[in-house]
């Protein structure tokens, strides 16, 4: 969508919603961010040593269920948390107006909480799993929401010790 339909957008959202009264203005922005854009900050966490995908027979690597994961940026700020499903799968949503990309490609990290252990009883039970992101790409979705897709690039278990 180009920058002309964008603001054009922007409008219309602002001037229905200039007849809601006591629309605070992060709701606001909130509201505009979401029907503009959305980073999706997604992927999958596999149930072996290092968190990622077996290289032998990928397509049998077991997933890592219920398991906690946090975006943190900075100094270890948590910035969203999330849970994985059944699948392992963890999708995070944020407001391209409050998260800029390229700070979240170089200042955050993908943390996954919960200790192996509770996945498979031979894995560790301290310790934890990180990742930095890649951008994988944008994507429209209903051709006027734009997704910009960012995953884990590659987890590293961290244990307490270290
Ligand atoms: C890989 O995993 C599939 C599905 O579990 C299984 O059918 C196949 O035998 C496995 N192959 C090897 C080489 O382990
Ligand atoms: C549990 O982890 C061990 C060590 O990585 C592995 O050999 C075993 O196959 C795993 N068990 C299951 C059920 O995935």
């Amino acid at each position: 969508m180009g920058l002309k339909s964008k603001m054009l957008v922007m409008v219309m959202v602002i001037g229905a919603l200039g007849s809601a009264p006591l629309m605070a203005e992060a709701q606001l922005g909130n509201i505009i961010g979401s029907l503009l854009g959305v980073i999706n900050v997604q992927g999958v966490v596999y149930c072996t040593a290092d968190g990622n995908i077996g290289t032998i027979n990928a397509t049998s690597t077991p997933v890592f269920p219920n398991a906690v994961v946090q975006l943190q940026c900075g100094n270890g700020n948590i910035v969203s948390t999330t849970t994985t499903n059944n699948m392992g799968s963890f999708s995070m949503l944020l407001n391209p107006l409050q998260f800029l990309l390229s700070t979240l490609l170089t200042d955050c990290n993908v943390v996954v909480r919960t200790p192996l252990i509770n996945c498979n009883a031979t894995l560790p039970s301290t310790g934890f799993l990180t990742s930095r992101m890649q951008f994988v790409g944008r994507f429209v979705q209903d051709g006027i929401m734009e997704i910009m897709k960012v995953a884990p690039n590659l987890f590293t278990f961290i244990s307490p010790s270290a």
